[in-house]
Order: structure tokens, then C-alpha cells, then sequence
């Protein structure tokens, strides 16, 4: 276009203008006629000469009536000169904004032809505004810990104007942190981004204040400011710092559970939650005894402490900031020994007995002495209390021995109680003290000990068997078996052989038994050794004796021995002499009592007498004596019975006849005899004959063998033989009489011999023979067969051999007879040994 000149700069193009826009409009007049002029031109001002560029003159004005036709009334046109005016305020922002090219465009209208004509009126733009920011301040938060380079868009300002009156530019007070980039929107606007240079610390400065312009490049140039309040925010750069790192408390182990122990504390310079601070225990291990308040760190015991169990305690914390930063540090808490543990004495390896036989100086039980204190507080002095026969001897710290410090006995202490009393050295002291029973174990070192020394027990004969004569008993101390004692005989003066048939022993209860009834008169005394044996191994024994003396009882009657009736029951005789005077010893009533004592001491009476006063008899001795001279009226023949009684009580007895004859000769009694007894048979006294022949050679023959082998044993001189051989010998026989007996030194076993002299027979009497079987003991004097022998062969040198000084007599002579002295206690005494067979032998060869 033609106008392109002048859209440079209106002040200086103007003149130039005219004739440029005349030519434009000459060329085509329908064409636009142009004007440019800057905005905000006051009113009245003159745009240009209308009515000059339309090419009409100034006298045709009138007439044609120029005016300006348009919705704004923006200009009019001088009607003297034609002239195009400005009427109202041109604002070029106002009527075209951010256009870069504003124009106004309206018509020119002249009459008469009448005629329009385009008019563009272009506007030109002024820095008439100054950029300006839509708040005068911001505000900015930056966080400390954002990283150099970080980006910040700041708000941007604005400015009216276009092209370089529009805003340019931005500047930035100088800082060290901040610098500014400015960026362009794509509509060509710019706006300032912030950039951070360098790290920021909140804790160093929390706020920065920058002070923003924006300018644009007018002729003056304009601008503004804005400020910039940088606030710096908090990061949680800072760990919370505790105020040491390591706590120590010492605590005695008897503080209470609940006691609050410290309080750890800890900073943190941030803020907000970043300072917020919680404490909490790292390791789990040892959070059992202590409580940690989260909040105000302080710790307080929970349970007991106990320095025995640890002496120290190492406790990390951990306290932790909102923002999860950490800080360590380490609680020491060290326990101080308190002296509350009592010692205690451990009994090792005790034995449950201890034998009594255990050597001075035995190791008994091990001894451990425990204190859990430590330092003094777990010092032990042990001590053995009481007064037994133990010490303990100290083999190493808090280690013992107890051995044995004196002699054991479990009969005398069977027990011991060992107390140990162990005593610490802390203060005050503390003690305590363990038992323990000892056991003392038996060993056999007692023997059986007899409640007696000795036994004596006194049985009267004609026991029952079986019954119990005594109990022994012996008692040991010692235990169980060692204890246990048992009886038994070892000894007896009896025949070993037939020790059983007499008494027996209960091995148990020590109860003697008397196996048969004993007989005093066989058997007065013997004498046991007992045992008593305990079962200890080895077994212990002791003996005792027990002397059984066997009591009398008045169980023998007297027997009478003379004078004795014959087999038919006739009495013998004795003759006296008619001239006898009083106290003529007449005979002699022999009686014996196998008892002993008083049992045996005989008295004799006169039961009856045919003449009362005739005869008395001796009441110990038995003598028959003439009382008075006989008279003539006093029968030949009298007849005495005697009764002999013994001493026992009741008192047993037996009654003898005698009969008497007064005659000068035994020829002169005869008569008397013969007829007073039954008449004779003489086929009887043919047999009796014969028999006593028969019975005189057997007795021969006897006589000679027995004085064979009695030559033979005196040869061989052997008093055993002699012995055993006497007791069976009875002879028969009127002048042969054996040697040894004829001097009177008989056996003292012989004790009682009787003669019946006047018929020619001697009887030997062994005084211990069963005397209750009184044939035996008669044998062939009691015989009928043998009386008519002793008749016929009467002699007066009939031989009687008495041991007992008993008087005999012979009937032919009056003058008795004195035996032979002999010893008297032998003839109480009954001889010991078996007599049955003696007497079979004796009277029935
Ligand atoms: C025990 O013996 C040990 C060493 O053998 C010794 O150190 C200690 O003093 C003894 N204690 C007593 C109480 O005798
Ligand atoms: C030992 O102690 C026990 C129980 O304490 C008691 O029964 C017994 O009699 C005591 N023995 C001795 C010998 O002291
Ligand atoms: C007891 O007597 C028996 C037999 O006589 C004898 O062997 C034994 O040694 C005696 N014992 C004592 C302890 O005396």
C-alpha cells in the first residue's frame, strides 16, 4: 500500500502525508482516505483536512455540508474548513485491546451530489500504561531441603500497552540463593520463574524478601515492583540429640519396682512434628525390668532387680522425631550388692548310712556352702553345731568335708543330727543352717549278752514232757540279723547221745523243754551249756549254764526190806530168846525210801501187836526190842505190825509183819512154824526139791563162770571193767561169797545188801535198783522155791554185807549181826546206770 511510509512515526511524516494520501485519493476516489494518529489526543485536535484530501475547495463547503457518518461519534468534521477533528477520547487499549493494528473506520458523507467517502482513521499505541503485577507482594514457600536449581513460577505482571510498550522485562533485587530466568508463553507474554542457587537452612534464616520488577521498553520506559517473601520451610534435617550420650545410675538391688530411675532427654531443632520426640528401648531383650515412658523419656523400674542375677544392665534408647529421625544413646544402670541372700549349705553325696565301725578321719558327705552376694556380703564361715562326733574340715573356698571325729556307735546314737550353720560377712550378717540326719549303720560288734551268768532252775521230778523248765534269753543290741539271736546246746554232762531225750532248747524263744519226766532218784542234776548266736555275719556267740537240778517229790513209798513175807504171803521169823531181857534187841525192821530228804526219812511204829507192851520198836531205828521180860502167860508166837512211814508230805507208808517165836532153838520154833502154817504136800516138797537142786547147780555154774571173769578182769586190773561188770552180779549162794565182796570194800554202788541169815540166804541188794519193782530188788529172796534151802542149810556163819549200818540179824543167833561200816553218803546215794537188765539177771538167770 501507498501508506506504508507513513505508518513510521506521525510527527515527522505528516507533511509528507498529504501528498501522498491526495495522490492515493486522486488515483481512486472511492477509495479510503487514511489517517493515523497516536491514542489519546485531546478533543478538538485536528486529524486532517478532510475536505482538501476530498479535493473540494473551501467556497463549495457550504453546499456540499461535509459531515462525518458513524456509530461513534469519534470525530466531526469543521464545517469552515473542513477539517477532521477529534470529539471524544481515543484509548486505543479501550477500543482495540491487545490488537496489534486499530483503526478506526467510518464514512464521510457530502451532499450535493451527494457522496460518501471512506474514511480509516488508524490509532496509534502510546505507553500510556506501566505494567503492574496483580498483587503487590507474594508469598513463597520453600522447603529447606530443596535442591539448588529448583524452579519457582512467580506471578507476572501485566501491562496494557503492546509491542515494546508492553512489558519487556523482569528483574530481580540481587541475592545470594535467588537469581531469575524469564520464560515466554507462547503468546509471546513472559513471565519470571525463581531459581534456587543455592541450599537453604530454616535453621539458619527462615525467610528471604526479594523485591521483583517488571519493565517494558516505552520512551520513558515504565515498570513496577512486586515483593517476594521466600519463606523457608522446615525439612527434618535434624535428628533429635540427646542430652548425653551415655547415662549411668547406680541402683541398689532393693529399690521398689516403680521407682522412677532418670529421665533421658533429647532435643530436636526442627519443628513442628519434626521436633516431636517419642523415646522407645531399641532392643526387646532387656525391656523386661524396665518401663520407658514414650513421651518424657523417663525410665522407672518394673520388677525387682536382683544383683545376683545381673550386675548390670546396658539399655540403648532410640528417640525419634515426627519426621522419623533417630538418635541413640545408652543407659548404663549398674546394681549394687545388697547382702540379701542367706547362704545356703548343700549337702553332696551324703550317704544314707554310716557304719558304725567307720574309721577316725572318714570322708562322709561333700559340703557346699552358696552365697549369691558378692564381696563380703558372700563370705561364709561355716560352722558344725553341737556335739557330735564329726568336724568339717574346709577343703577350698566354700567347699567342705565332713568326716568322722570320734567313735561311732549305732547301739548307743543311732542318729546324729548334723546342723551346719553357715554365717556371711556382710552387715548385718546373715545365717541359716541345714540339717541333716545321719544314720548310723549296724555292724555286728555286740555279742549276745545272757540276762544271767549263769542259769539255775530247779524242777521237781515227774514232769510232764514237754513241759518248760525255764527261758534263757540274751539280748543284742545290734540290728536286724546282727540282732537276731538264736539258742542252742552246745554241752552237757549228760551222754551227748541221749542229751535229746532230756531237755531241748526252742532256737528262737531260748524256752528250755524237759523232753521226759526226770526222776530225782536216777537223775539229781546236770548241766547245759546253752548258746546264743546272733546272725551276724560273722556270727557272735555267747554261752551260759544252765544247771538243772531236779527236785524230790515223795514219790517212793518206804519198802520195807526185812523182815519180807514169802511169795504165799507167810511171813518169816525170828526167834527170841525166852530169857530175853527187856531191851533184847529182837530185830530189826529194815526199810528204805529210794526220795531223798525228809521224803525218805522213815519212822517206824507199832500198827498192831498180838501183846501190846511186849515189844517196842525204835521210831528212827527200826529196832524191834523186848519191852518187859516174857511172861507165862505171853504166847510163844507174837505177831508185830510195824508200819513205816516217811517224812514226805502226805507222808506214803508200808507196813511189815514180823513174826516172833520165843524159843531157845530154831528146832524148838519149828514146830511152832510148822503147824501154824499150811501142812505140807509131799508131792509139793518132792517137786520143791528137785527145783532147788536144779536151782543149786545152775547157781554153781554161775558162780564159777562169774569168778572167771572176775579173775580175769582183776588180772587186767582195769576198775572200768570191775564197774561195769559188779552191778550184775547177785550170788546165791551160802559159804561162797566173791572175795571183794567178803572185805566189805564193796563198789559203793552195792550201798544195801541183805542178809537173811537165819535161812541160810544172802541177798545183795543194789540200793539204786528200781526199787518200785520190788521183786527185782528181792528177787530170789522173796522166792518160795528158795526158803526150804535156806532151811536146811542153816548156818551161823552166813555172811551179811551191809553198807548201811543197819542192824541184821541171823535167826540163830541173837546177837546182831554188825555190818560192815561203810560209808554213808554212799548209801544215800542212789549209783547211777541201768539196773533192769542187772535184775534180770540176777534172779532170772
Ligand atoms: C578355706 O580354705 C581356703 C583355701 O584352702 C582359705 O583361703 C580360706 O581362708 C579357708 N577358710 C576358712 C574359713 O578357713
Ligand atoms: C533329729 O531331728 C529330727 C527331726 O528334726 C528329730 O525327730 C530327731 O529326734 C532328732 N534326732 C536327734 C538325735 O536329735
Ligand atoms: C561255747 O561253748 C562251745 C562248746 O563248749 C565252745 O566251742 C565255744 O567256744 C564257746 N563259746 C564261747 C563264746 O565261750
Amino acid at each position: 500500500m501507498g501508506s506504508g511510509a507513513g505508518e513510521r512515526g506521525w510527527a515527522e511524516r505528516r507533511p509528507v502525508l498529504f501528498p501522498f494520501l491526495l495522490s492515493l485519493f486522486c488515483l481512486a476516489l472511492s477509495e479510503q482516505i487514511r489517517y493515523r494518529i497516536p491514542e489519546e489526543m485531546p478533543e478538538g485536535s485536528v486529524v486532517g483536512n478532510l475536505a482538501k484530501d476530498l479535493r473540494l475547495s473551501v467556497h463549495e463547503l457550504p453546499t456540499r455540508k461535509l459531515r462525518v457518518s458513524s456509530e461513534k461519534p469519534y470525530f466531526t468534521v469543521r464545517s469552515e474548513s473542513g477539517e477532521l477533528l477529534v470529539s471524544s477520547r481515543l484509548d486505543r487499549e479501550q477500543i482495540c485491546g491487545k490488537k496489534p493494528a486499530c483503526a478506526l473506520e467510518f464514512e464521510a458523507v457530502a451532499e450535493n451530489p451527494l457522496n460518501f467517502y471512506h474514511v480509516n482513521v488508524e490509532i496509534e499505541d502510546v505507553n500510556d500504561h506501566t505494567p503492574k503485577f496483580t498483587q503487590n507482594s507474594f508469598e513463597l514457600q520453600i522447603s529447606e531441603s530443596t535442591k539448588p536449581g529448583a524452579r519457582f513460577i512467580l506471578g507476572s505482571a501485566h501491562d496494557a500497552d503492546i509491542g515494546t510498550n508492553s512489558l519487556q522485562n523482569y528483574q530481580l533485587s540481587p541475592d545470594d540463593h535467588f537469581s531469575l530466568v524469564i520464560k515466554e508463553k507462547l503468546d509471546g507474554s513472559k513471565y519470571p520463574e525463581l531459581v534456587l542457587k543455592t541450599p537453604l537452612d530454616r535453621e539458619e534464616q527462615t525467610s528471604y524478601h526479594l523485591t521483583l520488577m517488571a519493565l517494558d521498553f516505552g520512551d520513558p520506559p515504565l515498570s513496577s515492583t512486586a515483593q517476594i517473601q521466600v519463606l523457608v520451610t522446615d525439612a527434618n534435617d535434624n535428628p533429635p540429640v540427646f542430652s548425653q550420650e551415655l547415662y549411668r545410675v547406680e541402683l541398689p538391688e532393693n529399690v521398689l519396682p516403680g521407682t522412677t530411675l532418670l529421665r533421658v532427654m533429647a532435643t530436636d531443632q526442627d519443628e513442628g512434628v519434626n521436633a516431636e520426640i517419642t523415646f522407645c528401648f531399641t532392643e526387646a531383650g532387656q525391656i523386661t525390668q524396665f518401663d520407658l515412658n514414650s513421651h518424657t523419656g523417663e525410665i522407672t523400674l518394673l520388677n525387682a532387680l536382683d544383683f545376683e542375677e545381673v550386675k548390670e544392665y546396658s539399655i540403648v534408647l532410640e528417640a525419634k522425631d515426627g519426621g522419623g529421625m533417630i538418635a541413640q544413646c545408652t543407659v548404663e544402670i549398674e546394681v549394687l550388692d545388697i547382702n540379701d541372700n542367706v547362704p545356703e549349705v548343700i549337702f553332696q553325696s551324703l550317704p544314707d548310712l554310716i557304719m558304725e565301725d567307720t574309721k577316725l578321719g572318714t570322708h562322709i558327705a561333700l559340703l557346699k556352702i552358696r552365697d549369691k552376694d558378692s564381696g563380703h556380703n558372700g563370705e561364709v564361715i561355716c560352722k558344725l553345731e553341737g556335739d557330735v562326733p564329726f568336724k568339717i574340715l574346709n577343703i577350698s573356698r566354700n567347699t567342705y568335708k565332713l568326716v568322722t571325729d570320734g567313735v561311732l556307735d549305732r547301739e548307743q546314737t543311732p542318729e546324729y543330727n548334723i546342723t551346719i550353720t553357715a554365717t556371711d560377712r556382710g552387715k548385718p550378717p546373715l545365717s541359716s543352717s541345714s540339717s541333716k540326719t545321719l544314720h548310723i549303720g549296724d555292724v555286728n560288734d555286740n555279742m549276745p549278752v545272757f540276762e544271767q551268768a549263769s542259769y539255775v532252775v530247779h524242777v521237781a521230778e515227774n514232769n510232764p514232757p514237754g513241759t518248760s523248765i525255764t527261758q534263757v534269753r540274751a539280748l543284742d543290741p545290734d540290728l536286724g540279723p546282727n540282732g537276731h539271736v538264736s539258742y542252742s546246746i552246745v554241752a552237757s554232762d549228760l551222754e551227748p547221745s541221749t542229751l535229746w531225750s532230756y531237755v531241748s532248747v526252742s532256737a528262737q524263744s531260748g524256752v528250755v523243754f524237759a523232753q521226759r519226766a526226770f526222776d530225782h532218784e536216777q537223775l539229781r542234776a546236770f548241766e547245759l551249756t546253752l548258746q546264743a548266736r546272733d546272725h551276724g555275719s560273722p556270727a557272735l556267740s555267747a554261752n551260759v549254764s544252765l544247771r538243772v537240778l531236779v527236785g524230790d517229790r515223795n514219790d517212793n513209798a518206804p519198802r520195807v526190806l526185812y523182815p519180807a513175807l514169802g511169795p504165799d504171803g507167810s511171813a518169816l521169823f525170828d526167834t527170841v530168846p525166852r530169857a530175853a531181857q527187856p531191851g533184847y534187841l529182837v530185830t530189826k525192821v529194815v526199810a528204805v525210801d529210794a526220795d531223798s530228804g525228809h521224803n525218805a526219812w522213815l519212822s517206824y511204829h507199832v500198827l498192831q501187836a498180838s501183846e501190846p507192851g511186849l515189844f517196842s520198836v525204835g521210831l528212827r531205828t527200826g529196832e524191834v526190842r523186848t519191852a518187859r521180860a516174857l511172861g507165862d502167860r505171853d504166847a510163844a508166837r507174837q505177831r508185830l505190825l510195824v508200819a513205816v512211814r516217811d517224812g514226805g508230805q502226805p507222808p506214803l507208808s508200808a507196813t511189815a509183819t514180823l513174826l516172833l517165836v520165843f524159843a531157845d532153838s530154831l528146832q524148838e520154833a519149828l514146830p511152832d512154824l510148822s503147824d501154824h502154817p499150811e501142812p505140807t504136800d509131799p508131792q509139793a516138797e518132792l517137786q520143791f526139791y528137785l527145783v532147788v537142786a536144779l536151782a543149786l547147780i545152775s547157781v554153781l555154774f554161775l558162780l564159777a563162770v562169774i569168778l572167771a571173769v572176775a579173775l580175769h578182769l582183776r588180772r587186767s586190773s582195769s576198775p572200768a571193767a570191775w564197774g561195769c561188770f559188779q552191778p550184775g552180779v547177785c550170788v546165791k549162794s551160802g559159804p561162797v561169797v566173791p572175795p571183794s565182796y567178803s572185805e566189805g570194800t564193796l563198789p559203793y554202788s552195792y550201798n544195801l545188801c541183805v542178809a537173811h541169815t537165819g535161812k541160810t540166804e544172802f541177798n545183795f541188794l543194789k540200793c539204786n535198783e528200781q526199787l518200785s519193782s520190788g521183786q527185782d530188788i528181792l528177787c530170789g529172796d522173796s522166792s518160795g522155791a528158795l526158803f526150804p534151802l535156806c532151811n536146811s542149810s542153816e548156818s551161823a556163819s552166813h555172811q551179811v554185807s551191809f553198807l548201811k549200818p543197819r542192824p541184821t540179824r541171823t535167826g540163830v543167833s541173837p546177837r546182831p549181826r554188825d555190818p560192815a561200816p561203810a560209808d554213808p553218803k554212799m548209801a544215800m546215794k542212789p549209783a547211777p546206770g541201768p539196773t533192769t537188765s542187772l535184775t534180770q539177771r540176777c534172779c532170772k538167770p
